[in-house]
């Protein structure tokens, strides 16, 4: 633990990382310098900053602050390591070795929370430093510390979210326009919307990674990428889209997390999902993220704004490093990880939402009582039945009550292999329309 230093001339403060968002952060700590050392209480000095090449110019940031000796840089025993590389390795090294040197550390990078947060948890308590990472989620929008803390009074019940500003803006598109995924993400990828590999983005490991990191502060429970089911956007389809929108529904990649029925337990959970239009998430178009929290108390709590970029994303950096500047200089810390409820986090069966279910049958007679009967015998209450067409060419669509997510899947296993159905064409949780 630091001691109490009220005569703190200068906090020091490294960057590792002068990319998108590192070099907002650099560009910010000078712009706002005066403001800032009026916030933190004293002035933040930036003294280096750790790329892998030095030779490139870099808006925002002083080519003399730029170095390729990162290990020397985060060991150098400033008052904040600001982690701004991404990926696992070397970014965890270089944050164990700072916080070692007695760093604290500010940090942007959701997958290496997700897959090891224990470990810089740990090392963190043990070398008596700060852990601050509210940039790893949704961007600019303050989120982590009222969950964390402003919630800290409350039960959560459920987290409901669009975390991921590029399936957004792809599923927005392809709602605005009717168009395909592959020419909307196409276009989002000559927009600078979306990567040149968008696999982490489209396949929905971002929006995991923040999930589990939701839950963990929500739920007062360790919870790890792997403990999150996951689904990506790359097969919905335009038909998908515009069957939506006839039936009154956007589909959003949701990341939702949640008690169980029993509250024993935890169900964690990204994938598309059809919204009601009227529902607030319905209206977050484009790159824009929001999070909907449903506590006991407090009822619904909803957060919007942007969830990426450099300057949006180094503004939630910048409140991290004056909020740990500020327990430098008190001598104190930020509030521990907090896991001590051990919520049980359960696979996605056990998971309870409605459904829609897109059949392709045979229009002739018993072959809609046989549909609904293999709903009837997995437990799966059916709320409305549509058919279209007739013939060979009959389409009927089921929408669900409330069910579990494995009697579903049951159901849909029992139809696959009816003679009644010649193909399932499609099917997709609905979220946010009714109470559980
Ligand atoms: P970026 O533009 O790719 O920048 C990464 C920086 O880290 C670059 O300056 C790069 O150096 C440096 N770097 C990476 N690996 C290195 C290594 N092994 N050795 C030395 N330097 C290394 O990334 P970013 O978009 O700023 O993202 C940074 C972090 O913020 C990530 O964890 C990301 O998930 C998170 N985040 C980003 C956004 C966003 O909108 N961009 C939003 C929320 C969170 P060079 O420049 O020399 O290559
Ligand atoms: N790739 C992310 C997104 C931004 O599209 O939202 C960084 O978290």
């Amino acid at each position: 633990m630091t001691t109490p230093d009220p005569a703190h001339r200068e906090l020091t403060v490294a960057l590792l990382g002068g990319g998108t968002v590192g070099s907002q952060v650099a560009r910010l700590l000078r712009e706002s310098a005066d403001d800032l050392a009026a916030r933190a209480g004293a002035p933040l000095r930036l003294v280096g900053v750790g790329v892998r090449d030095t030779t490139k110019e870099r808006e925002g940031i002083d080519s003399a602050l730029l170095t390729d000796d990162l290990e020397a840089l985060a060991t150098s025993g400033v008052d904040v390591v600001v982690e701004l590389m991404g990926g696992i390795e070397p970014a965890r090294s270089l944050i164990l070795a700072a916080m070692a040197a007695g760093s604290s550390i500010v940090t942007a990078n959701k997958a290496l929370l997700a897959e090891d947060g224990a470990t810089l948890h740990a090392a963190a308590e043990k070398h008596g430093v700060d852990l601050y990472y509210e940039a790893s989620v949704a961007g600019a929008i303050p989120l982590l510390r009222p969950l964390r803390e402003s919630l800290a009074g409350d039960k959560v019940r459920r987290v409901l979210g669009i975390v991921n500003g590029t399936t957004n803006f792809i599923l927005s598109a392809m709602d605005e326009n009717g168009a395909d995924y592959a020419d909307v993400l196409a276009e989002a990828q000559a927009l600078g919307y979306a990567e040149a590999d968008p696999t982490a983005d489209v396949e929905g490991y971002d929006a995991a990674a923040k999930a589990a990191i939701l839950a963990g502060l929500a739920f007062h429970t360790r919870v790890r990428l792997e403990d999150v089911f996951r689904e990506g956007i790359t097969t919905v389809s335009a038909q998908d889209v515009a069957a939506a929108r006839e039936m009154g529904f956007v589909i959003k990649l949701l990341a939702v997390a949640e008690l169980s029925e029993d509250e024993k337990g935890l169900v964690v959970r990204v994938h598309p999902a059809m919204v009601p239009r009227t529902h607030p998430l319905a209206g977050v178009r484009g790159a824009f993220n929001a999070v909907f929290v449903e506590a006991e108390s407090a009822g619904q709590v909803m957060f919007y704004g942007r969830g990426a970029g450099g300057a949006p994303t180094a503004s939630a950096v910048l409140g991290d490093i004056v909020a740990v500047a500020q327990h430098r200089i008190a001598g104190s810390r930020g509030p521990a990880e907090s896991t001590y409820a051990h919520l049980e986090v359960r696979p996605v069966g056990d998971a309870v939402t409605r459904y829609y279910v897109n059949l392709e049958v045979s229009d002739r007679p018993g072959v809609l009582a046989a549909v609904a009967q293999a709903f009837a015998d997995n437990g799966v209450s059916i709320q409305n039945v549509r058919q279209d067409g007739h013939g060979d060419d009959a389409g009927l669509v089921v929408r669900t009550h409330t069910a579990r997510d494995s009697d579903l899947a049951a159901t849909i296993e029992r139809l696959r292999s009816s003679d009644s159905v010649r193909r399932v064409v499609g099917v997709m949780r609905v979220e946010g329309e009714g109470e559980r």
